[in-house]
């Protein structure tokens, strides 16, 4: 064989040496993924969110859950997020309280929670709206399971919230935090522009443009006043 085809040989074995590796290698990845999510014991059911090679589930709330949401509210949270949630001491959550947060009619007042993966009677985390009578723009509030903090799953959340919320008509986003607590306004920065209000007794009321571009993806035909910013600011941001 001429030199010039033996090289070739070699140069086209060596790429098929590469490509099997780099498949090897892939397929090892794709296994340890796969890996993780087949270890749960869960029997997946329905649609979720995957977080950090993690899948949860994710569902609705309806009147029939307060039990499990009183369950999440009292044992899942410490009485530290508790008082970051209610803005209040709340050394026990009456039932009252869960019965009324659980109840959503899934229009006016919207509740996504997320299954602890590991035992999907119970929750890790969830994301709500409602409107108000006000006529403000709805108000937000979220709360994750102390186990569970940390690890991507409320702003994971709140996006999909942020998506429903927006797909219905409401782009825009009202919320009180107390203002020693840092987490909601990060969170709440994921998902559209944050516009922090004034300080009144600790408590920071602050309003939050949802931006479609980055909830739906860069197809929005008719830019909305946020997503002309978000532009003018991303623009901005790579100007020399
Ligand atoms: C605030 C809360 C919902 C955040 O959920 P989470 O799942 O822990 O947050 P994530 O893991 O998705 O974090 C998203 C980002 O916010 C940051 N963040 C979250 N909590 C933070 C905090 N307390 N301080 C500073 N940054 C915080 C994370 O570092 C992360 O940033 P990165 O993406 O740049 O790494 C959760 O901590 C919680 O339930 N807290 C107690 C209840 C509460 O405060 N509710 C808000 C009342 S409206």
């Amino acid at each position: 064989m001429p030199s010039s085809s033996q090289s070739l040989l070699r140069t086209a074995r060596s790429a098929a040496g590469r490509l099997a590796h780099s498949a090897a290698g892939l397929g090892a990845g794709v296994a340890d993924i796969t890996g993780d999510l087949r270890t749960s014991s869960l029997a997946i059911t329905g649609p979720g969110v995957a977080v950090k090679g993690r899948f949860y589930p994710v569902r609705t709330l309806a009147a029939e859950d307060t039990e499990t949401l009183l369950d999440f509210l009292q044992n899942g949270m410490s009485e530290e997020s508790r008082r970051l949630r209610f803005m209040t001491a709340m050394p026990s959550v009456p039932e009252s309280a869960a019965a009324w947060l659980a109840d959503r009619d899934g229009e006016s007042r919207v509740a996504l929670a997320a299954l602890d993966p590991d035992d999907p009677q119970r929750l890790a985390a969830v994301v709500e709206y409602a409107l108000l009578p006000s006529g403000e723009s709805p108000e937000v509030a979220f709360a994750v399971a102390d186990r569970f903090q940390g690890k991507g799953l409320g702003s994971t959340l709140l996006a999909m919230l942020a998506t429903m919320s927006v797909a219905a008509g409401q782009p825009e986003w009202s919320c009180d935090v107390l203002a020693d607590n840092p987490g909601p306004m990060h969170i709440l920065a994921k998902v559209g522009t944050v516009h922090p209000g004034d300080v009144v007794r600790g408590v920071r009321h602050v309003t939050v443009e949802l931006e479609p571009t980055l909830l739906f993806g860069a197809s929005a035909r008719e830019p909305t006043v946020a997503v002309t910013r978000w532009r003018r600011r991303r623009s901005g941001a790579t100007a020399p």
